[in-house]
């Protein structure tokens, strides 16, 4: 394996690098790197430096944590001083750990706090004779910046505590933006034409870390206090919990989501169910921490290093990476928007490979500063598609090049057009082979005719070959034709067909939403499927008549007409009708449907099918669909996690369907 030079070579280039990071990150507020990654270094050092425990040197960044306070700020001391965490990425690693302390403790029953890790800035608070008098950054642990005027301007903070305050205390917690707040400081800031932040961390840390406190009051820097450090002059709890009840009774402010908990597996529970729902929170969190309750058995486990042994990070997976931006690419939607998307080199984010991201918008591009070639950090957050965030202009060479949107269509060459007002640069050309195939992708999709068996791909080849050329040649295509396209096979082409003579016979609002009309989605699709029930009387609605329909606005009106006003939709219409593509809504439809004046909502994630589509399905059979619990809610339909909702739903004493009987009802 390693010979021990190339050992000491790696432990010393990892120290070098962890350094500059450090460096980046604490000190100046402009990290390079994203968190796994410098997570990864430190732990290649940690392990390296555990199997040959003789090359530890005390300066090793792994033997402090944190970089020195910058000296504009005057420095304070932390009598007691600010540790940090080991972290669990794994719940097997939480497992380990448990074991561990369980030992330790002889098998004593424990009983554990579950926090959740605030992505933030670690500050801590004294109070004298019940007043605010150093407020500090957490520096390396022992000495951190006198922070005092700025915090001050913190409004959860309070400046005075209560007169039965301990004569002496100090509080720690993590100062934070909320998400909201961090996108109005980064809009205020790009209009300004200043560097975004990448993250609400940076800016909770730029905003406080201010040298002018002016500024800091201007940010809505909130925070959480999560320990104490000492109190004198009072008894204090036996417990963490009762220490956040104590300190949450003299005025500090406590996360509400804190859990206390009896045994792991509810302790395992709370980290997975935060993994999935860490995206609603209105702030950033970065993992879930556990600490030991009883304060007696914290002291019995005490530290290691500068970790305390009863506590542990539980860290979620990252949702921030960064990597190179390769290309610009343009892609033309079906109504002819012209889409710019990032071609990176391969990234991990959140457990899944980013290849590409979109860009949104030229203007977005422009004013995030974007550059080809440039570093950029990439997020992948949930369920929602990745997203590049902000350049890092640290590692510019100056090779980079500015974005120019085309002028013209990649694909068909008509000069691309940009309405007033708009941000989208438009292909004005309907006929444009990438809108058609676009449109074609969309019209056999799921949610419009569902055309089991021809999925993107299938839609795609029948396109390049020829075959189809508009949505309605999908109703003339027969089994040689398809027979001659590569992997088609008798089985799967008897499939398709039996797909497309079944689509035939879809809703009406389906087919309105199917055809693509621009500002029409489903549900809007649904109220012009009622108001008009038929494709002739549709095509001949004046805008005045459309305008009538309550939930229609005026850019969705105009859109209708100018549609039916085109001479090729016409002959798609002609196309679908001689085909015998139903175009009008059946009598169920429009009066008596199964769900008709029922109102539902649908809530938590369903198994069988997205909430989407089971609200389609409700609209289909005549029921409407809510987006929050009110009294004039029939039924909520909960699927797996729910939230808020379920809670309002009992308390009014609405019907609840679980996603069984929510099935077995709109089976019937
Ligand atoms: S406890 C020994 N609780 O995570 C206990 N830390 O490495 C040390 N953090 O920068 C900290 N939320 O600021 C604790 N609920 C929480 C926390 C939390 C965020 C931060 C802390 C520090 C890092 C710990």
């Amino acid at each position: 394996m390693h010979t021990t030079s190339q050992l000491q070579q790696r432990i010393h280039q990892l120290r070098e690098q962890i350094n500059h990071h450090n460096q980046l990150y604490y000190v100046l507020d402009s990290p390079q790197i994203s968190d796994a990654e410098y997570d990864q270094l430190l732990r290649e050092l940690e392990t390296l430096e555990g199997e040959h425990p003789e090359l530890v040197t005390p300066d090793s960044p792994t033997q402090r944590v944190g970089a020195e306070p910058v000296a504009a700020f005057g420095v304070v001391e932390h009598p007691v001083p600010l540790l940090s965490l080991a972290k669990a990425f794994e719940a097997d690693e939480m497992k380990a750990w448990h074991t561990r302390i369980s030992r330790l403790l002889e098998g004593e029953p424990m009983d554990f706090v579950c926090e959740l890790k605030m992505d933030g800035l670690a500050v801590s608070l004294t109070y004298i004779d019940g007043l605010l008098v150093t407020g500090a950054t957490r520096g390396d642990g022992y000495r951190g910046e006198n922070i005092t005027q700025n915090l001050k301007t913190v409004r959860s903070i309070p400046i005075r505590l209560p007169a039965d305050a301990p004569r002496q205390l100090e509080v720690r917690g993590e100062v934070f933006l909320s998400k909201p707040a961090f996108a109005k400081i980064n809009k205020e800031r790009a209009e300004a034409d200043q560097p975004l932040f990448a993250n609400p961390r940076n800016a909770a840390a730029g905003s406080v870390r201010q040298l002018d406190p002016r500024i800091t009051a201007r940010r809505p820097l909130d925070i959480f206090i999560y320990g104490l450090g000492y109190a004198e002059g009072q008894p204090i709890p036996k417990t963490h919990w009762e220490t956040m009840q104590y300190l949450k009774s003299l005025g500090f402010k406590i996360n509400p989501l804190n859990a206390l908990f009896h045994d792991i597996p509810s302790v395992e529970a709370f980290c997975q169910r935060w993994v999935e729902k860490r995206e609603k929170l209105p702030y950033d969190a970065d993992g879930v921490v556990v600490k030991v309750n009883s304060l007696d058995q914290q002291n019995r486990l005490g530290i290691v290093g500068r970790d305390p042994r009863w506590a542990i990070a539980f860290k979620f997976p990252a949702t921030q990476a960064t990597t190179r931006l390769l290309d610009i690419g343009i892609n033309v939607g079906r109504t002819g928007s012209i889409n710019p998307y990032a071609i990176l080199e391969p990234v991990s984010v959140g457990g899944a490979v980013v290849r590409r991201s979109t860009l949104h918008n030229e203007e977005d591009i422009h004013r995030k500063d974007i550059r080809i070639g440039d570093t950029v950090i990439v997020q992948r957050a949930g369920e929602v598609v990745p997203e590049v965030v902000a350049p890092v202009v640290g590692k510019r060479t100056g090779e980079e090049k500015v974005f120019e949107m085309p002028s013209h269509c990649p694909t068909c060459g008509s000069g691309l057009v940009k309405t007033e007002g708009e941000v989208m640069a438009r292909c004005p050309n309907a006929a444009c082979p990438a809108q058609v195939l676009e449109l074609l992708k969309h019209f056999v999709s799921r949610g419009a005719m569902d055309i089991d068996g021809m999925g993107e791909k299938l839609a795609t080849a029948l396109f390049n070959a020829g075959l189809v050329k508009d949505m309605a040649d999908i109703y003339y295509l027969d089994m040689e034709k398809l027979l001659g396209l590569d992997r088609m096979g008798e089985k799967v082409t008897s499939h398709v067909l039996d797909s497309i003579e079944k689509s035939k016979s879809r809703p009406f609002t389906r087919i309105i939403f199917a055809l693509g009309i621009r500002y029409i989605g489903s549900e809007t699709a649904d109220l012009l499927a009622r108001a008009f029930q038929n494709i002739e009387k549709l095509a001949e609605a004046s805008l005045d008549d459309l305008l009538a329909v309550p939930g229609i606005g005026p850019k969705a009106a105009e859109s209708v007409t100018t549609f039916f006003a085109q001479e090729t939709n016409r002959r798609i219409i002609e196309k679908l009708q001689t085909a015998g593509v139903k175009l009008e809504a059946e009598a169920k439809e429009i009066r008596e449907m199964p769900l008709s004046g029922q109102e539902f909502v649908v809530t938590g994630k369903l198994e069988a099918m997205s909430r989407t589509e089971a609200e389609a399905k409700v609209r289909e059979m005549g029921g409407g669909v809510g987006s929050s619990v009110t009294k004039k809610t029939t039924y909520l339909v909960v699927g797996a996690d729910p939230g808020s909702k379920l809670d309002k739903a009992k308390a009014l004493g609405t019907n609840i369907l679980s996603e069984e009987e929510f099935l077995r009802l709109i089976s019937t």
